[in-house]
C-alpha cells in the first residue's frame, strides 16, 4: 500500500492568499526556512495506478499536476483517481470534487449519511454535480464493517466516528451527528500493516486511541500549536476547540498523546498543518521540541510504503 500526501495544510493553505501573519509573509518573502503546503488531502493505492483520493481539496488540480501518479494516461480522458472518500464536509475536504467533473462516468464517492446530508443541503455540490458527471454514492455506515473499494482489493479500510466539527456552513454545526467526521484506518492485507489518518481530531475518545496505537504510520492532526493561536494573533476569535482540533502543545495535547504511544517502528507525523503553526518553521524552537519527541511534520509530495 503506498500512501501519498497531497497537501498536508489545513484550509486557506500556507501561505493562506489573504494573510499577513509571520509565518505566510516569511513563507512569501523567502525569509524563514518554510515551505508552502496545498490544502488537506492524501491518495492511497496499491498499484501506483489506481488511487483513493481520500479528501478533494480546493487544490486537487495542482496536486494532480504535482504527482504523475495521478494521471496514468491509459485512455485519451483518463485519471488515476478511482474513487474519493471525504471525512467530513469541509471545504478544504470537498471543493475539489467540482473540479473533478468533466469524468464521463458518475464519480464514485464514500461518505457518511451526515456528510452526503451537508453536500446535498448547506453546500450542494451532490446536486450541481448531477449536471456534470454525476455521484455514484456509496454509504459510509459506521456500523464496524470494512469498506472496500474494487481499485484497492487488499485494502481494508475502516472508518471511526470522531470527535470534531461539522463545517461552519452546516445545518448541524453545533448540534454534532455520529458520522460527521470520520478518522480511516488503513490496513494492507499483504503486509499487515496499517495506517491511521485524521486530520481533524477534537478529542482522543478510546476507539480512537486504540486505532492510533495499533498503527504503523499516524498521520494526525497537526492544526495548531496552541488551542488560542489565532485567538492571539488577531486573525480569528476561534480556539481549536471550537473549531474540532485538539491542539499539540501542553497538557492532554497531542504529543502528550502520541508520546504514550511506543509501538516498534511507529511513524508519528503531523497532518492538517494551519499556516500560523510554528512548526511550519523548520529551525523554530516548537519544531526541535517535535524532533526531540520523534514526531515529524507532512509536506507536499511524502510518500509512505506500508
Ligand atoms: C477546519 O479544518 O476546521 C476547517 O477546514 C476550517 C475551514 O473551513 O477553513
Ligand atoms: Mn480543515
Ligand atoms: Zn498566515
Amino acid at each position: 500500500m503506498k500512501i501519498k500526501v497531497l497537501g498536508s495544510s489545513a484550509g486557506g493553505g500556507f501561505p493562506q492568499w489573504n494573510c499577513n501573519c509571520r509565518n505566510c509573509a516569511g513563507a512569501r518573502t523567502g525569509t524563514l526556512k518554510a515551505t508552502p503546503r496545498t490544502q488537506s488531502s492524501i491518495a492511497v493505492s496499491e498499484n501506483t495506478h489506481d488511487w483513493l483520493l481520500v479528501n478533494a481539496s480546493p487544490d486537487i488540480l495542482a496536486q494532480i499536476a504535482a504527482n504523475p501518479e495521478l494521471q496514468p494516461a491509459r485512455r485519451p480522458r483518463d485519471s488515476g483517481i478511482a474513487a474519493v472518500l471525504t471525512i467530513d464536509a469541509q471545504i478544504d475536504h470537498v471543493t475539489g470534487l467540482l473540479m473533478l467533473r468533466e469524468r464521463d462516468t458518475p464519480l464514485p464517492l464514500y461518505v457518511t449519511d451526515p456528510v452526503w446530508q451537508d453536500l446535498s443541503t448547506g453546500f450542494p455540490i451532490t446536486s450541481i454535480l448531477s449536471h456534470y458527471c454525476g455521484i455514484e454514492r456509496h454509504r459510509i455506515d459506521l456500523d464496524g464493517k470494512a469498506i472496500t473499494i474494487a481499485a484497492l482489493p487488499h485494502v481494508r479500510i475502516e472508518a471511526l466516528p470522531l470527535t470534531s466539527k461539522a463545517p461552519p456552513y452546516s445545518p448541524h454545526r453545533e448540534a454534532p451527528e455520529r458520522g460527521d467526521n470520520i478518522g480511516l484506518v488503513f490496513i494492507d492485507t499483504a503486509s499487515n500493516k496499517r495506517a491511521f489518518y485524521a486530520p481533524g481530531l477534537g478529542a482522543i475518545e478510546p476507539h480512537v486511541y486504540e486505532a492510533m496505537s495499533n498503527a504503523d504510520l499516524i498521520l494526525v492532526d497537526g492544526t495548531l500549536w496552541t488551542d488560542d493561536e489565532m485567538i492571539r494573533l488577531g486573525l480569528s476569535k476561534k480556539t481549536g476547540a471550537d473549531m474540532g482540533h485538539l491542539a499539540q502543545s501542553g497538557t492532554g495535547g497531542m504529543i502528550e498523546v502520541l508520546d504514550s504511544i511506543d509501538r516498534p517502528n511507529v511513524r508519528k507525523v503531523l497532518i492538517h498543518i494551519n499556516n500560523t503553526n510554528p512548526i511550519l518553521v523548520e529551525d523554530s524552537p516548537e519544531r526541535r521540541v517535535l524532533t526531540e519527541h520523534g514526531i515529524e511534520v507532512a509536506s507536499d509530495g511524502m510518500a509512505f510504503k506500508l
